[in-house]
């Protein structure tokens, strides 16, 4: 077989009839008719029908034929031919075609498979096969033969042509590519690192970057003025569809400009990736500042395929005599709803009350929802008579209430727990009632995030990180009520709900950086530790930049309509950040361990085969995890040796005494009457006294996202 004149199964077309042509490729499905034998194979490009004749195929040829199995290798040489009328098969790009087989090759053959992995019909109206439920897992263990099916083919190739795109985009601008450090220092990005040891460097770790963060404002400082890098980042967090430990950024910066710069040029791009995947975005993306989107929405990804707006109608409830909206109006909350238009008839009383406002509602975090349905220009609804009709007269104005909405309201003390458990609702309700358009996109910039957020300890922590610029710099860091009021010049892409990418213009004067590491209550030792090398760096003359990351497999999985972003990645880890082909994360020699001076953290590495040497009692107590202090020390030492003098004693024992294995035969035995018992704190109700929610006899977990 000359691999050079090969043929591309996808690519055959009438031209090629009568012509020989050479194919290479898999099995993808055979049907044999006794004598003839029909093989759908298929490369990376397609698939085309081969056939095996007794008329012009050598019987060598034939009989070796009848070996083949799905995804056997194999390489043939035939001619093209025009199929007979009525044979065609439309599920195949080639399906007018077929190659009659003059030789053939078996390149390499293949065992039963653990998933089927083709997907087209060989006959015309035939149902397409290829759609039984396989597991993840199963998938992700033979990736390569998942990979092998038409539709992972076709997300990598489209996630190449993204990448290939970005690329071309940048660098017609003038940004040029940079590699930046895998093995580093720890990049704040809020989720916890992963380190590497060092094994020159003994009891040293790097740790692999959160994201180039550090590394991209350096390059400003070193001159760079426009970079971008297709970063490989991880983070040890928990895990979500969206969500890998190891993912790809396109990570960008550029000095001398501002948030229009950004805005205007990752919409451009944003749209020309979008258009690979035959997805028209609307322009301009429209921008709202984070207190409007958690104001409309109750999140700062606001998903705005869909309605269902907040309104706010504290004011409504002033002076009411409603006891629950009252009290909290008094403890300086906020009361905000939805009008969910024209759904009553999918919303009945029961649903609202026993499902939503009983269950759902208090699963969000909200202690209760008020709901009402218009009927017959009124509002009714199980305490509709707690109001007055000026008051339902206001909501039906500040709704523009008509017969069939449904409102939905939440009041609490906390404007956090209203928006919160109101944007979940908004969500849930969307979904439920089928709100959300199929193939509708919506992007939107979120601007002006709070600079900083406040910490279970009474202290601020940075809502994207520390090197994002404030809205302010006059402000008194160690004054928490104020750091809370500052708003940052950082924004987030979002679409449909899930951020793609951030960013923000970042600081360049030394003395602000400074200025917020003291904010987050770092001192002056701390910072230098952590951001010494960093700051120095702003000595020599910093220009003003900023910069952003769009996550990439989460933009290749919005463009392909993937379920998860594992969909798009060739070799993801699965849900719990391990990977099934490969067995990864995997136990190591100790002998490796202790290369890495990784075997007695803290102390001295027990190299293998200095175990003799060691001290007898510090190894007993490192192999039992039991510590020994130094008052227990002789006591322990003694009978240790006392111990030893037995072992060397015993061995100089009459060799024809037989050795005592065991002095009682092991058995299970259970103590009678241990049956299994109630809880007494279950009839009180007493066991499920912290449970989020109980029903039954059951108390309620967190939702499962996926
Ligand atoms: P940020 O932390 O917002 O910003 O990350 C940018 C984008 O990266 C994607 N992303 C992820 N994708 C998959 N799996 C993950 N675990 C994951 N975590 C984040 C998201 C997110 O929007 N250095 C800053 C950027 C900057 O300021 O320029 C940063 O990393 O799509």
């Amino acid at each position: 077989m000359n691999y050079s004149k090969r043929h591309f199964c996808g690519q055959l077309t009438a031209d090629h009839v009568a012509r020989t042509v050479q194919l290479c490729g898999w099995v993808d499905a055979y049907r044999d008719h006794g004598g003839l034998l029909f093989i759908h194979l298929r490369d990376r490009s397609g698939i085309v029908q081969i056939v095996f004749t007794p008329e012009t195929t050598p019987a060598a040829i034939c009989r070796e034929s009848a070996m083949l199995r799905a995804e056997y290798c194999i390489a043939v040489s035939g001619e093209v031919k025009n199929r007979l009328a009525g044979t065609e098969n439309p599920h195949i790009e080639t399906g007018r075609l077929e190659v009659v087989v003059h030789d053939m090759e078996i390149l390499a053959e293949a065992e039963p498979l653990p998933f089927a992995i083709s997907d087209k019909s060989m006959v015309a109206g035939a149902e397409t096969t290829g759609k039984e439920a396989v597991s993840e897992e199963l998938r992700l263990q033979y990736r390569y033969l998942d990979i092998r099916r038409p539709a992972m083919h076709h997300n990598l190739l489209l996630r190449h042509r993204i990448f290939q795109c970005v690329r071309r985009f940048l660098d017609e601008r003038g940004f040029v590519e940079v590699e930046t450090p895998v093995l580093t220092m720890s990049t704040p990005e809020g989720a916890r690192d992963y380190l590497v040891p060092s094994r020159v460097h003994q009891g040293s770790f790097y740790a692999l970057p959160q994201s180039p963060q550090l590394f991209k404002q350096l390059l400003m400082i070193g001159g760079v003025e426009r970079y971008f890098q297709m970063a490989r980042c991880f983070r040890d967090e928990d895990l979500r569809p969206n969500r890998q430990p190891e993912f790809t950024q396109l990570d960008l910066e550029a000095s001398f400009i501002d948030e229009e710069f950004l805005y205007k040029m990752i919409e451009e791009l944003t749209v020309k990736m979008f258009t690979l995947g035959g997805i028209t975005l609307p322009r301009p993306f429209p921008r709202m500042t984070y207190a409007e989107a958690m104001d409309a929405t109750g999140s700062d990804r606001p998903d705005l395929r869909f309605g269902l707006r907040f309104v706010d109608v504290t004011d409504l409830f002033v002076n009411t005599d409603y006891a629950i909206f009252r009290q909290i109006l008094q403890r300086g909350g906020c009361i905000k709803g939805i009008n969910i238009k024209g759904q009553s008839d999918k919303l009945s009383k029961n649903v609202l009350q026993n499902e939503y406002a009983k269950e759902i509602a208090p699963s969000f975090g909200a202690k209760g929802m008020t709901w009402m349905r218009a009927e017959n220009d009124r509002l009714e609804s199980n305490i509709v008579q707690y109001f007055s009709e000026a008051e339902l007269a206001g909501l039906k104005k500040r709704f523009a209430v008509a017969d069939g909405d449904v409102l939905i309201m939440v009041a609490d003390p906390s404007y956090a727990i209203v928006t919160s458990a109101l944007g979940q609702l908004r969500l849930h309700l969307a979904h439920r009632l089928g709100l959300i358009p199929a193939n509708s996109f919506h992007p939107v910039w979120v601007t002006e995030f709070p600079l900083f957020e406040a910490t279970e300890e009474g202290g601020v922590t940075s809502s994207h990180h520390p090197f994002t610029a404030p809205d302010r710099t006059d402000f008194d860091p160690k004054n928490i009520e104020e750091l809370l009021a500052l708003r940052s010049r950082a924004y987030d892409l979002v679409v449909n709900g899930e951020e793609l990418g951030g960013g923000s213009i970042r600081i360049n004067n030394r003395d602000l950086q400074r200025k917020i590491f003291a904010a987050l209550g770092l001192t002056e030792e701390e910072t230098k530790e952590k951001f010494g090398f960093f700051l120095r760096a702003f000595d020599f003359g910093a220009p003003p930049h900023g910069g952003l990351a769009l996550g990439m497999d989460r933009t290749v999985s919005m463009i392909l309509q993937t379920p998860s972003i594992r969909e798009v990645i060739a070799f993801p880890k699965n849900r719990s950040a391990a990977c099934p082909l490969t067995g990864a994360p995997s136990k190591v020699k100790r002998e490796q361990l202790a290369e890495l001076g990784l075997l007695n953290l803290g102390g001295k590495a027990i190299l293998p085969g200095s175990a003799a040497k060691e001290n007898l009692l510090d190894r007993v107590s490192w192999v039992s995890r039991i510590g020994v202090n130094a008052e227990e020390r002789p006591l322990l030492e003694d009978i240790l040796r006392q111990s030893r003098e037995l072992a060397a004693a015993v061995e100089t024992l009459a060799v024809d005494e037989e050795p005592i294995r065991s002095p009682a035969p092991a058995a299970h035995r259970l103590r009678p009457g241990t049956e299994a018992q109630r809880s007494p704190f279950a009839a009180s109700g007493q066991l499920f006294k912290n449970a989020p929610a109980v029903k039954g006899d059951y108390f309620k977990v967190a939702t499962i996202l996926e």
